[in-house]
């Protein structure tokens, strides 16, 4: 008996030996030559018949004790060998064919930008040409040729940045433009009538809340030509007013002062919420209050504007507007915006709904 225990002890520590290197092949292999049913272990029950009855008892529960032993062992093997497999394949980079494809996030216009090619593309349909001037412009283009000389009061309303840069004798101080209205005498400057301007640009002024930006955009329209009226300057508004806020609205002009346009005007829309009746449910609207929204100025453009570009106010005149971008974005039906300095804030959550 002592004969049989020794050999079941060696058979144990081999196999425990072996499988400390075994991969996975070699681990059945294992498993088969010494647990299989003619196996090494099996093959010392062969040598039961000549022992007592109480030896074979006991060689029968040290076979078992052996077998359970080792199929510890064997799994033991079989899981660190799963663990590193898994481990290789982690760190390796490898490519599952059967993964559904990932979407590209696509990126899509600043709302400013795609509301400038909107616009813009609404002017060109009615035969406006989109051109771009200066930012950094002379107190010349900015005031003086519109007709606003040195000191005077009316120039207040701009809240004007100016440039540390040199005065120029002629052309003056520099600003970074307060308006886009420099756009009319720098375009009357570079071509002859007829002129069908609509200018995009970039504005400053010295202010900034929740209705105000430092930074924003104007849109600058001016036509120059012979017989231009009112009802040319009616027409175009109304065109840009249908087509970008919708069929219904309607606009108005309000009598206004602006140095550079005789008469002037201050230009409305009717209000979407409450159609224009400033009412809801006999309700005073919480948007417009009146009926009607305010969107820029506009006007007959001054002789002396035109005569400051080259232009004979005898032979030709003209209608100019100029209006906020960011408002005119912001007032179109459904768009809710709160806080206008959001626009520029460059967050993700809030560019991501447009
Ligand atoms: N430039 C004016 C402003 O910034 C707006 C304006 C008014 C532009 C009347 C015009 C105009 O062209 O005719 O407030």
């Amino acid at each position: 008996m002592s004969e049989q225990k020794q050999q079941l002890e060696k058979i144990l520590t081999d196999a425990v030996l072996e499988l400390s290197t075994a991969d996975e092949v070699k681990l059945g292999e294992i498993e088969v030559r010494f647990l299989g049913r003619k196996g090494e272990v099996n093959r010392i029950l062969q040598t039961m018949g000549g022992l007592s009855p109480e030896g074979r008892a006991e060689l029968g529960s040290a076979v078992n004790a052996v077998k359970q032993k080792l199929e510890a062992a064997i799994a033991h093997r079989r899981t660190a060998l799963q663990a590193e497999l898994v481990a290789e394949l982690g760190s390796r980079e490898w490519i599952d064919a059967t993964e559904p494809g990932k979407t590209a996030l696509a990126g899509h216009l600043h709302p400013s930008n795609a509301a400038i090619e909107e616009m813009s593309a609404l002017f060109e349909m009615i035969g406006f040409r989109r051109e771009r001037y200066r930012e950094a412009e002379f107190d010349h283009y900015a005031f003086e040729a519109l007709n606003m000389p040195k000191n005077h009061p009316a120039r207040d309303d701009w809240e004007t940045f100016f440039l540390d840069a040199a005065e120029n004798e002629k052309m003056g101080k520099m600003v970074l433009t307060p308006h886009t209205s420099n756009a009319q005498i720098r375009e009357m400057e570079r071509r002859r009538p007829p002129i069908r301007l609509i200018s995009f640009g970039k504005t400053y002024r010295r202010q900034s809340d929740v209705t105000h930006l430092t930074m924003f955009h104007q849109f600058e329209g001016l036509v120059v030509d012979r017989g231009i009226n009112l009802t040319h300057l009616r027409g175009a508004l109304d065109h840009f007013a249908k087509n970008y806020f919708g069929k219904d609205r309607v606009t108005r002009l309000r009598p206004h002062h602006f140095k550079f346009t005789e008469p002037s005007f201050e230009v409305d829309i009717s209000c979407g919420l409450c159609n224009g009746t400033g009412k809801i449910n006999g309700v005073s609207c919480r948007v417009c209050k009146t009926g009607w929204l305010e969107l820029g100025g506009a006007g007959m453009v001054h002789p002396n504007v035109l005569k400051m570009g080259g232009v004979d106010p005898k032979e030709f005149s003209g209608f100019a507007f100029g209006w906020g971008l960011e408002r005119t974005m912001m007032m179109r039906a459904g768009l809710n915006i709160s806080d206008i300095r959001l626009i520029y804030n460059n967050d993700l959550r809030f560019l991501n709904q447009f």
